[in-house]
């Protein structure tokens, strides 16, 4: 077999890159080592920036989307029973986000990408990933115990943080930098009307809560949990009288306890390797990247970098120039910090930490008052929030 680029993985960031090139008359086959129904089943994203609608427009998947997400203008933060909310639209100039899950933005994809009749390989085992530093890659994978072998110009490695593409550079190649948190979320999808029109995050001496949806019917809620925490020792209902306690009160007497469609723990992290690319390997998303989700950052993230490499991709083949590929990890990072730094203070923020004595308290209460007080800290956070321009 043999194509243009070879990507590998189809979450959101190879789906959408094998979209916006086939539309650019460029070959790709993906390369996902899952099913498509497991892949279709990770509950993860929901919060959609500006920037990301508009490349899924550019995609020519975005009908779905317009239909059935839900436009938001503005989002809230809670300190303990105090509530403040950040009007996005008045201070960004307009700008809003759009609650939409990553489950249908990656159905939309995949079903535009089958329609089309470009090639996927789902259930790719033992993805290899050779010769990335020579004009001649090539990615080889098992199915049903036969080794298959695919030349190609290029390889975007989509494939998230324990994928095979990042693994594929030489050690010494790559520079890390980490930071593990000493908590995770615990998630609970439900069919039930939402606590609260809009989103809220809330810092509560028992720990972090989030109230977020899908739609009108849907709701999404987070709690913070220590790393140790097991979901099966999460009853529904010990969830529920978890997340009311953290919740500003008028905020818990609204919340709908209805039995979880979806339970899972999410740890956090950041992470970044530098630079993106190996020779003619790039990685893309969470390959390369990962954000603690407080902000709503790694799948906006992720699809930036794919906008940075579709348009390497397409000088390569329609110019003949590599100046943009050249220059892709250096753009790619310059919008991935800022959004690691947004990512990172949210988190500082708004988490209960183990070693937290009262002056760290204070300074997060201080902060929750400059937001109120300042109105420059509040244009600040809602521009990161809408999404940082590329
Ligand atoms: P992935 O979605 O991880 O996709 C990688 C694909 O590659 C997968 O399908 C995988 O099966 C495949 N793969 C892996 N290894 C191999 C291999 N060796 N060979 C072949 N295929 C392979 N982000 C936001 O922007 N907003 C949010 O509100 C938000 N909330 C989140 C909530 C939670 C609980 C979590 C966990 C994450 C959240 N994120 C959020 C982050 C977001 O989900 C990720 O940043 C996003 O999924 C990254 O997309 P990706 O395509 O780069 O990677
Ligand atoms: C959701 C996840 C987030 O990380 C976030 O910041 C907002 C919403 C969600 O899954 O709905």
């Amino acid at each position: 077999m043999k194509t243009q680029v070879v990507i590998v993985g189809a979450g959101p960031s190879g789906l959408l890159l094998g979209q916006l090139l086939g539309r650019a008359g460029i070959d790709t086959v993906i390369l996902e080592r899952s099913t498509r129904e497991h892949v279709l089943g990770r509950i993860r994203a929901g919060v959609l920036e500006r920037g990301t609608v508009r490349l899924l427009e550019e995609a020519g998947c975005a009908d779905r989307l317009h239909r059935e997400g839900q436009i938001h203008h503005g989002v809230e933060l809670a300190f303990d029973n105090e509530r403040l909310r950040l009007d996005l639209a008045a201070l960004t100039g307009g700008a809003h986000v759009t609650v939409y899950g990553q489950t249908e933005v990656t159905r939309d994809l995949m079903e535009a990408r089958a329609a089309a009749g470009w090639p996927t390989v789902f259930e790719a085992a033992d993805v290899r990933i050779e010769d990335a530093a020579t004009t001649r890659p090539r990615v080889s994978f098992e199915q049903e115990g036969v080794r298959h072998e695919v030349a190609c110009d290029f390889v975007a490695a989509c494939d998230g943080y324990h994928g095979v593409g990042r693994r594929s550079v030489p050690a010494e190649a790559l520079r890390t930098f980490e930071r593990v948190y000493p908590f995770g979320w615990l998630g609970l999808l439900a069919d039930a009307p939402p606590a609260a029109e809009e989103l809220v995050y809330a810092n509560h001496p028992r720990g972090f809560a989030l109230a977020s949806m899908r739609s009108a019917t849907r709701s999404r809620y987070y709690v913070q949990v220590s790393l140790d925490e097991r979901v099966e020792d999460w009853s529904d209902d010990r969830f529920y009288r978890e997340l009311r306690a953290r919740l500003p009160a008028d905020l818990a007497a609204a919340v709908t306890p209805s039995p979880s469609i979806e339970k899972s723990i999410a740890p956090l992290r950041s992470f970044v390797a530098e630079p993106m690319r190996f020779g003619r390997l790039f990685l893309a998303g969470d390959a390369a990247h990962i954000v603690p989700p407080t902000g709503a950052k790694g799948l906006n993230l992720a699809l930036g970098d794919v906008h940075y490499l579709t348009e390497g991709f397409v000088a390569h083949y329609r110019e003949g120039s590599d100046a943009e590929l050249d220059a892709y990890s250096a753009r790619a990072l310059a919008r991935v910090w800022k959004a690691e730094r947004f990512s990172w203070w949210m988190t500082s923020v708004l988490h209960r930490f183990p070693d937290m004595d009262a002056f760290a308290q204070r300074m997060q209460r201080a902060e929750f008052d400059h937001l109120t007080a300042v109105p420059s800290a509040a244009v600040n956070l809602a521009e990161n929030y809408v999404g940082l321009p590329f």
